[in-house]
């Protein structure tokens, strides 16, 4: 039962991801999000990230702030952390059919939808990133993810963002296996997203948010999770307006 599910699953996301494409991106807004956050070395703690960013900090206090500046968020408190396996694969590219054109770009479909989150909100964009690289094959992956989460690793992150300026964190990801990938269970792990406001949004190949609302409360108790917001694969492309119009109904 379990084989055939597994199947099942493979075939609607290879389908998913094949047609996920679209030329209708919507339009790039003139001024686009900063990306924050910088490489963290291996075996850093959040705490000492920080005090790390805090002392370079200081280092380039006179100097000018450049748009890659982590330390402080000029973005009106939103932070659009993102994962997506196109900016985490070997080469950085996962696979072209994993990616979808957007603005102009190849991007994978999280990081389509937290551009255009970023954009709208004037958010600060932060790639999640892991050390070790995903495969490049699609169903390598698929392996790949399942033997991670079976095997309930947590992979460790590569990059860093000091989260203390942000209210609101919106957290976009891929479904991976019914629920979120590996990667975003180590962001929760490691970051502590008490009193801040947190949207999960997912894109997916039909399970939607999956279970993402009831992990996030339960993970981040001290947190107020929002209900999220979903984007089916084979929609990324043509989803700007939709998801500027959800924004717009909560309030950004
Ligand atoms: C390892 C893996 C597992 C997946 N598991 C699911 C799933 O359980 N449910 C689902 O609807 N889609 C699933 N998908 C499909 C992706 O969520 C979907 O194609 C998504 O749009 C990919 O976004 P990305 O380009 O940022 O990777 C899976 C894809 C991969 C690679």
């Amino acid at each position: 039962m379990k084989k055939i599910l597994a199947a099942l699953l493979s075939l609607t996301m290879i389908t998913a991801t094949a047609c996920g494409s679209s030329s209708d991106s919507g339009s790039k807004p003139a001024q686009t999000a900063k990306q924050v956050g910088t490489p963290k070395a291996a075996g850093t703690s959040q705490a000492e990230q920080t005090e790390t960013q805090a002392e370079q900090s200081t280092q380039t206090e006179a100097a000018e702030q450049t748009t890659q500046a982590p330390q402080e968020s000029t973005s009106g408190g939103v932070l659009v952390a993102y994962f997506t396996p196109a900016e985490n694969g070997e080469n950085d590219a996962i696979s072209s059919a994993s990616k979808v054109s957007f603005w102009g770009e190849d991007m994978g479909n999280a990081e389509a939808i937290a551009n255009v989150i970023a954009a709208y909100t004037d958010g600060d964009l932060f790639s999640i990133q892991t050390v070790k690289d995903y495969p490049l094959d699609y169903n390598e992956l698929l392996d790949a993810a399942k033997a991670e989460q079976d095997a309930g690793e947590l992979p460790e992150l590569a990059t860093a963002v000091d989260i203390s300026g942000y209210n609101t964190v919106f957290v976009v990801y891929p479904v991976w296996w019914y629920t979120m990938p590996q990667a975003i269970y180590s962001f929760i792990d490691e970051y502590d997203l008490s009193g801040k406001t947190v949207i999960p949004v997912t894109t997916h190949g039909g399970s939607g948010l999956a279970d993402s609302i009831e992990r996030f409360k339960e993970l981040e108790p001290n947190a107020d999770v929002k209900d999220g917001y979903d984007v089916n694969g084979d929609d990324v492309g043509g989803s700007q307006s939709d998801i500027e119009g959800w924004l717009s109904d909560n309030g950004f």
